[in-house]
């Protein structure tokens, strides 16, 4: 799945004023959050820790952070559009309105972790962006960047043995036009470790994950569709018809749909020696 957005903060096609919004941040809170979390972990994430959650989005990140950092801790959770972002724990949570490329830092910066799923991708200024995160981290501080890499992997049905799958191809290709005409960089995702090391971050690591079917993968495919159906007609690039055969397909259970790649890429802001 992915988001389609014109530019920093402006002309969010995929708005999260729709209420498909909600639904899709529950999907990929159900389809990415247990790697999410995997590799928060192992960056050692522990109570008390600063941590700033960029594009939140939905609250499932930030209610985890939360209870993982305790009460000595502090989550900032921004985005451009917080309607669907709440705090569980007063006082931990701090929910702010903020452009990532556009504004400085929040709360001053110094953060132990820094995390932003499937946004940079999205933002024109995604340079300044990564280096206003980066900048944001207290020394041995570190930043997980997780991004879509759509043309990697670009079908939605792997295995395009009929018509129902080749239309759902179809439809993708479509939307990948409308990310291109917008913006997107649909090869963002494999550049993040290169992005990382030169924006000075040391201990680079990086990897790849997409589930390949699964019912999330069908609510996220039905959301997404209606939320851009009519950009697609508009653009020429499906009709009404394609769009309600291919929604009545994804309710039938028919089709294994598969995500873009999510790719995950680490970094650590080197401490002074
Ligand atoms: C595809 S959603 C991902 C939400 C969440 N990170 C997740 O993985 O479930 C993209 C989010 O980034 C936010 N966003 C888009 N442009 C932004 C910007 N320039 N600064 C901050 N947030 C932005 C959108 O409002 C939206 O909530």
């Amino acid at each position: 799945m992915i988001a389609v957005m014109a530019s920093s903060g402006d002309g969010y096609l995929l708005d999260n004023a729709r209420p498909e919004a909600g639904t899709r941040f529950d999907a990929l809170s159900e389809l990415f959050d247990p790697s999410t979390f995997r590799h928060i972990e192992q960056l050692g994430i522990t109570s008390g820790w600063r941590c700033w959650e960029v594009g939140a989005g939905g609250s499932s990140v930030v209610t985890w952070l939360a209870g993982k950092v305790g009460p000595t801790g502090q989550v900032v959770a921004t985005d451009i559009d917080t309607s669907w972002v709440a705090g569980p724990a007063e006082g931990v949570v701090k929910v702010l309105r903020h452009d990532v490329g556009r504004d400085a830092p929040p709360e001053g910066g110094g953060f132990d972790l820094v995390h932003a799923r499937l946004v940079l991708v999205h933002v024109t200024d995604r340079e300044r962006a990564l280096r206003t995160m980066a900048d944001s981290l207290r020394p041995g501080g570190v930043l997980l960047l997780e991004d879509a890499d759509p043309a990697l992997q670009p079908l939605t049905c792997l295995d395009e043995y009929g018509p129902e799958q080749m239309l759902a191809n179809k439809l993708r290709t479509g939307f990948r036009s409308l990310l291109t005409t917008r913006g997107v960089d649909l090869a963002y995702g494999r550049k993040l470790p290169r992005l990382l090391r030169e924006t000075g971050l040391s201990d680079v690591n990086a990897d790849g994950y997409f589930p390949i079917t699964s019912p999330a993968c069908n609510t996220l495919e039905a959301a997404t569709v209606r939320h851009v159906r009519d950009a697609l007609v508009a653009a020429g690039l499906a009709t009404d018809t394609d769009i309600d055969a291919h929604l009545a397909n994804v309710a039938a259970g028919r089709l294994d749909l598969s995500t873009s790649p999510m790719i995950s890429a680490w970094g650590r802001r080197t401490a002074p020696p």
